[in-house]
């Protein structure tokens, strides 16, 4: 018998994390493609969890879970956890922001350097034999320096990309919820949802998924943006309304679009989005390097750690719990 706290782990680890945390609490594994039912049974007596976003935390979870102290998710993103719920059940929300900034920066770079390229569709020339056919050749790309990038969510990532920009050269905008940004954020434009999508070269998406962002890129936001516009997604596919980007980019309203989020992950094999020659499309990636990962489940650990041991984690979303 221990007075250890009870830890379920439901995402794979390196030993030397387990270890730490095994220092301070008795862990279990539960493998992170077990079904739900086996999750719901196994955090009937645990203080605290360390998943990934995969899970649904909703109020079957909270009810199942009666002991519960601490969700820690190797993410930023906390959108699966009903946080009301989280916070009436008295469990603090650990995510990990700051880790994975210059991580998501770097492919939402690469894939507007990819679409004002055309490298998308260069490579596949080239590699397809078109060049050694002296086949017909991909139209030209477009320059960046001097087009305006419009960065919706002037968070952490959306003033990393904005930063890193503006010194290749691009004018930037910005959107969020807030019209004063804090006071460390690069110098930017802010413009109105509707403006910002109407100036814009190239739009990304910085910002989180809740009720009120879902769907906030639909048929009348891509009918604003210019034909020549590009829309850049690293962050949550349901910010855009999938079905109305298809149309949009069928009829060549908007010129493409990059996504390294969907609307369904894993998507469906026949998703008509994967028809269109104008997008590129990635498997959620924007945080998946060694380094980035491993940073993720150290910080997600220590979270995890400190509010078992009655310390404040480094990161949460609903702090207020811990009093
Ligand atoms: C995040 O950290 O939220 C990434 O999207 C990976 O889930």
């Amino acid at each position: 018998m221990t007075n250890k706290p009870k830890v379920l782990t439901h995402v794979p680890i390196e030993d030397d994390l387990m270890e730490s945390i095994c220092e301070v609490a008795e862990v279990d594994q539960l493998i992170i493609t077990a079904p739900r039912s086996e999750l719901l049974v196994a955090l009937k007596d645990v203080d605290g969890i360390l998943l990934t976003p995969r899970v649904r935390a909703d109020t079957e979870f909270f009810d199942a879970a009666p002991k519960l102290k601490v969700i820690s998710t190797t993410s930023v993103g906390y959108d699966p956890f009903d946080i009301p719920e989280a916070t009436k059940h008295g469990v603090v929300v650990c995510n990990t922001p700051g880790v994975l900034t210059a991580a998501v920066a770097n492919l939402t770079i690469a894939s507007i350097f990819s679409l004002a390229l055309r490298l998308f569709e260069y490579e596949p020339y080239v590699r397809s034999g078109g060049w050694s056919k002296r086949e017909k050749a991909p139209p030209l790309g477009t320059d960046i320096q001097g087009k305006i990038l419009g960065v919706i969510g002037f968070g952490r990532i959306g003033q990393e990309v904005t930063q890193r920009m503006q010194a290749l050269g691009m004018r930037t905008l910005w959107h969020d919820v807030f019209d004063v940004p804090h006071s460390s954020a690069p110098e930017s434009e802010y413009r109105s949802l509707n403006e910002l999508l109407a100036d814009a070269d190239f739009v990304s998406l910085h910002t989180n998924l809740d009720a009120s962002s879902r769907h906030m890129i639909g048929e009348a936001e891509l009918n604003l943006m210019k034909p020549t516009a590009y829309l850049i997604n690293t962050a949550r596919g349901p910010l855009v309304d999938q079905v109305a980007l298809t149309k949009a980019l069928q009829s060549n309203q908007i010129a493409g679009a990059a996504l390294d989020v969907l609307e369904k992950e894993p998507p469906v094999e026949d998703d008509p989005i994967f028809t269109l020659p104008n997008i590129i499309c990635f498997p959620h990636i924007g945080t998946a390097t060694k380094e980035t990962r491993r940073a993720m489940r150290e910080l997600a650990v220590k979270n995890l750690i400190a509010v078992i041991t009655g310390k404040k984690p480094l990161a949460s979303v609903n702090p207020e719990v811990l009093g």
